[in-house]
């Protein structure tokens, strides 16, 4: 289905909330057809309560979705960086929609991380399966882990976040982005996805980063010792 008339639609779902379901089951239909032509499966909302591993972080961890690969291919293309310079981090990664749409560009590594191993499995079988076209990058791993715990390698980094946890979470993620950063000073930039107001409470309110773009689904910040 053309963008423009799913955006005529969503005006329409505004003013007349009975059109909800019919917009998420064209979304779901969109979706499902992506999948299908690409030899994927990257579908679906997943809470994780319905998923059987234990993490402390599980509670606040919110559920896996991704956006339309649309979405993900215009933030991408968004950062206006050379990609062959950064390696791109997925944190939270879930099925791995983002690794492959983000493996359309250059960049030197793609990693995701994900602590729920049903979905990193999946995420490897996605991309085992992926069938896309012109694939630029295939140094990409998906790795098993809370988000927490992974030491960033001293490289210029893109790390990508759509709401995948609480503020408290998040706030260890910076504090590791910072110390990492002390140790090895480089370029970092955040592609970040989420409601305003949570765009607002993470990076946005954090004086180390300056925003450098805001749009409809991202804010774009560079970490100001870049
Ligand atoms: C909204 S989904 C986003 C998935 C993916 N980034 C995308 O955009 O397609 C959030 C993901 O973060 C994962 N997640 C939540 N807390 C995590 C943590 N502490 N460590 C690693 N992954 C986590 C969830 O399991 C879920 O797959």
């Amino acid at each position: 289905m053309a963008g423009g008339t799913v955006e005529r639609l969503r005006s329409l779902v505004v003013s007349n909330s009975g059109l909800k379901p019919l917009l998420k089951a064209i979304g779901n239909a969109r979706c499902q057809a992506w999948d299908l032509i690409h030899g994927a499966d990257t579908c679906g909302d997943v809470p994780l309560a319905t998923l059987d591993f234990q993490s402390h972080n599980k509670a606040a961890g919110l559920e896996y979705q991704s956006h339309h690969p649309k979405i993900i291919r215009a933030g991408l293309a968004a950062l206006e960086i050379r990609p062959e310079n950064f390696t791109f981090i997925d944190f939270g990664c879930g099925k791995g929609r983002v690794l492959l749409v983000a493996s359309e560009f250059p960049f030197r590594r793609i990693v995701g991380l994900e602590f729920a191993p049903s979905l990193a499995e999946t995420a490897r079988r996605n991309l085992k399966s992926y069938r896309g076209r012109g694939q630029k990058c295939t140094a990409i791993e998906v790795i098993t882990v809370d988000a927490t715990e992974y030491e960033l390698t001293p490289e210029p980094q893109v790390l990508y976040f759509y709401s995948p946890f609480a503020r408290s979470v998040l706030d260890q993620i910076m504090q590791n982005i910072e110390d990492s950063l002390q140790r090895s000073p480089r370029e970092l930039l955040v592609l970040f996805s989420g409601v305003l107001k949570m765009r607002d409470h993470a990076f946005g309110s954090c004086a180390q980063y300056e925003l450098l773009q805001r749009g409809r689904y991202f804010d774009i910040y560079r970490h100001r010792s870049s």
